[in-house]
């Protein structure tokens, strides 16, 4: 009867898209839980190549029942393009996907705001977001006062409510945005929107935690599909420069609705080298050719900004610490075929701060900023994986390399990955 999660267990794009798409059929509902537009998930079909942002990462299979559960934030703009984007390739994702009445919706201020804050710096830098609005609506949602539902787009108090909120945003905002960006935000125009918005989801639009407690109670499976990665968990990545959900494992069921008991298996997925987007401290960041290789061979630009990604090695301190957070039962490693191409790898054991060895990721960015990494260096494989099926075809050195990362986190190999295909793919359990 129960949930599987699949958690990310670094800084996002660890491939969660491709594993939850290959384990979709074996299970009855996919459920998205938290984050929004700020996630991209690439399911790879084919010759066909789909990026999600909202909408699960199941909806190939029309079988398969998808739910946006209430811990997301929804812009229904781009959640509509998601699916003409579908419906033109296609697939029928209407019929198959449920969205929570309770999930927050992000509103054009919401974009405006977090445009405007991207630019200021904390802790010596920004934070550089996704430009998506999630930061200002989880805001609002924590709030209260100026949060905006789904289940508010099909109410008819809706006209008063964008009048109250532009009231008092209109005042809060004057001082970050500029007085054209401030007439945008016209109650009639914005009412109107949100009631096109209505016209197009409502279908969809509905409970979704009864829904959810009924399929657990009919013995119905279910795949939670975690968005960006437990080091950009709001309550305990590398804070400030995380997301605004709980990204990692913790954040499964007060996203979902979900209770705990229900979920039986934590799959924590991981790159085998390390990847970050947007500013932070990242300790085993590669600033010169080999975290350029790797950025090239891995095609490591973002799936929903486009921006290069900062690449650097495995990391099997940060990774212990989020696989131990997160419960992760099993560990996927993912893009090993992108390590073909190195005479030798390195993988950060421990951190030196100040001179002093610690295996313990510390709390305050400055300290993580002056981490050195400790690193223990491996031999490389230098040999093409792509088309290795079987655990026992890696090359040796390859899967020595796979042991120890397994070993240094403690937690079991379950997946490997050694291309972006569903083929690609040697599962261990
Ligand atoms: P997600 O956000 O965790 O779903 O990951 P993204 O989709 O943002 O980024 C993962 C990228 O790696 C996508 O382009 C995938 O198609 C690709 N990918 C997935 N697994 C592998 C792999 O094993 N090897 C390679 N080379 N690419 C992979
Ligand atoms: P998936 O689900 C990688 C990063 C942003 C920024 C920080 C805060 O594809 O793994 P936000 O827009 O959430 O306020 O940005 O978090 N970030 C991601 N990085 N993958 C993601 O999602 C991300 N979602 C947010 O780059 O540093
Ligand atoms: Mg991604």
């Amino acid at each position: 009867m129960p949930a599987t999660c699949v958690i990310g267990l670094q800084w996002g794009d660890e491939a969660k898209g491709k594993l939850v798409d290959l384990l979709a059929p074996k299970h009855d509902v996919v459920v998205r839980y938290q984050g929004g537009a700020n996630a991209g998930h690439t399911v790879v079909s084919g010759k066909e190549v789909y990026k999600l942002h909202h909408v699960p990462s199941g909806i190939l299979a029309p079988q398969i029942q998808n739910v946006i559960a209430p811990g997301v934030v929804i812009e229904p703009n781009m959640l509509i393009q998601e699916l003409t984007g579908l419906e033109a390739r296609g697939i029928s994702p209407r019929s198959n996907l449920k969205i929570s009445e309770r999930a927050h919706v992000v509103m054009p201020w919401h974009l405006l705001e977090d445009r405007a804050m991207n630019k200021t710096v904390v802790n010596g830098e920004s934070i550089g977001t996704t430009n998506r609005g999630i930061g200002p609506c989880y805001r609002d949602k924590v709030g209260r006062t100026y949060a905006m539902r789904m289940a508010d787009l099909v109410s008819p108090e809706l006209p008063n409510r964008i009048e109250e909120i532009i009231r008092a945003k209109r005042t809060l905002l004057a001082s970050l945005i500029s007085s054209e960006e401030l007439a945008e935000l016209d109650p009639e125009k914005i009412t109107a929107v949100c009631q096109r918005w209505a016209q197009s989801l409502g279908g969809m639009i509905g409970d979704t935690t009864y829904f959810l407690h009924d399929q657990l109670d009919a013995g119905k499976k279910l795949l939670m599909e975690g968005a960006q990665g437990s080091l950009l968990d709001i309550d305990h990545g590398t804070f400030p420069f995380v997301t605004s959900s709980n990204a990692s494992g913790v954040g499964v069921c007060s996203g979902s609705g979900v209770p705990p008991r229900a979920i039986k298996r934590m799959i924590g997925v991981a790159k085998a080298y390390s990847t970050r987007v947007g500013g932070g401290p990242f300790p085993t960041e590669l600033l010169d050719e080999t975290g350029n290789k790797i950025r090239e061979i891995g095609r490591e630009y973002g799936t929903t900004t486009g921006r290069p990604r900062r690449c650097g090695w495995f990391d099997a301190v940060a990774v212990r610490y989020t696989a131990r957070l997160s419960g992760a039962d099993y560990l996927s490693l993912m893009m090993l075929d992108v390590l073909s191409h190195f005479e030798e790898l390195k993988v950060c054991v421990a951190y030196e701060i100040d001179g002093e060895r610690t295996d313990r990721l510390p709390c305050q960015p400055e300290l993580m900023r002056r981490c050195k990494p400790v690193y223990e260096t491996l031999p490389g494989w230098n040999q093409d994986v792509t088309s290795v099926r079987k655990l026992e075809d890696f090359p040796l050195k390859a899967r020595q390399y796979m042991d120890r990362i397994s070993e240094l986190i403690s937690v079991p190999l379950g997946v490997l990955s050694v291309g972006p295909d569903r083929e690609q793919t040697i599962f261990l359990i």
